[in-house]
């Protein structure tokens, strides 16, 4: 990353390199966190995990659709989601599995969280938000650095991916038919999600007979 043309572009390396720590902590920590509950329930919720970290360019649009200029401390103080992970689960109860799993444990300090799943945003997107801290340690001080943790199904994931996708071919607004329809693509997976969810509960009573 370069971030040339950026005021405090001087103090952007060493930014992106906290970012880069604070995701190598968080996907560590996460990992362990799920293996260890796989071990204990035999049974492994995820079925995987993807992470990033805000492109550039993304980071300057993002900048910029909020209304702010691109700079070093609008980084820092408007985007919350410079570092990401999403974990995809199997199934919605595996979602709220996952959520408490993260929120009990000591080790995550959360700072926001957002239930798209029962709140579903205007365009349908439904997922699970969590905003945390991340201590990092740099120069002998630690730093908390913010990370949000996106958790869905694979459902969910699907209809995100390609809303996304569609989104992308759009610069403005999208036209409103194309955005009825996604909106009811939507609820039509959350019901899948659903009924799925429902089997599943039943076939976890036939195993324990
Ligand atoms: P931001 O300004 O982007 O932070 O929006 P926000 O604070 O209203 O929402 P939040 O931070 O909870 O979620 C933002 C993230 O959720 C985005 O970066 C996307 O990954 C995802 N997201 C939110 N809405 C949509 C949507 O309509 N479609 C898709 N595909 N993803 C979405
Ligand atoms: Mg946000």
């Amino acid at each position: 990353m370069t971030y040339t043309n950026i005021e405090g572009k001087e103090k952007i390396p060493e930014l992106i390199l906290k970012y880069e720590f604070a995701l190598d902590i968080l996907e560590t920590q996460l990992n362990i966190l799920i293996k260890e509950f796989a071990f204990l329930h035999g049974y492994n919720p995820v079925e995987h995990i993807k992470s990033r970290m805000k492109e550039e360019e993304s980071a300057i649009q993002k900048l910029k659709q909020k209304g702010y200029s691109p700079s070093y401390h609008n980084i820092i103080k408007h985007l919350h989601d410079m570092i990401g992970i999403r974990i995809v689960c199997s199934f919605l109860s595996d979602v709220y599995e996952i959520v408490t799993l993260i929120k009990s444990s000591p080790q995550f300090k959360i700072k926001e969280e957002k239930d798209y799943i029962k709140h579903p945003k205007d365009s349908g997107y439904i997922s699970y938000h969590l905003l945390v801290l991340v201590p990092v340690c740099l120069n002998n001080t630690v730093e908390y650095i913010e990370a949000e943790i996106q958790i869905r199904t694979i459902a969910m994931d699907f209809w995100a991916s390609l809303d996304h996708k569609i989104q992308y071919k759009f610069s403005k607004k999208l036209p409103k038919e194309i955005s009825e329809q996604l909106y009811q693509f939507s609820l039509d997976i959350h019901s899948l999600d659903q009924r799925m969810n429902q089997l599943n509960a039943i076939v976890k009573k036939y195993e324990e007979k």
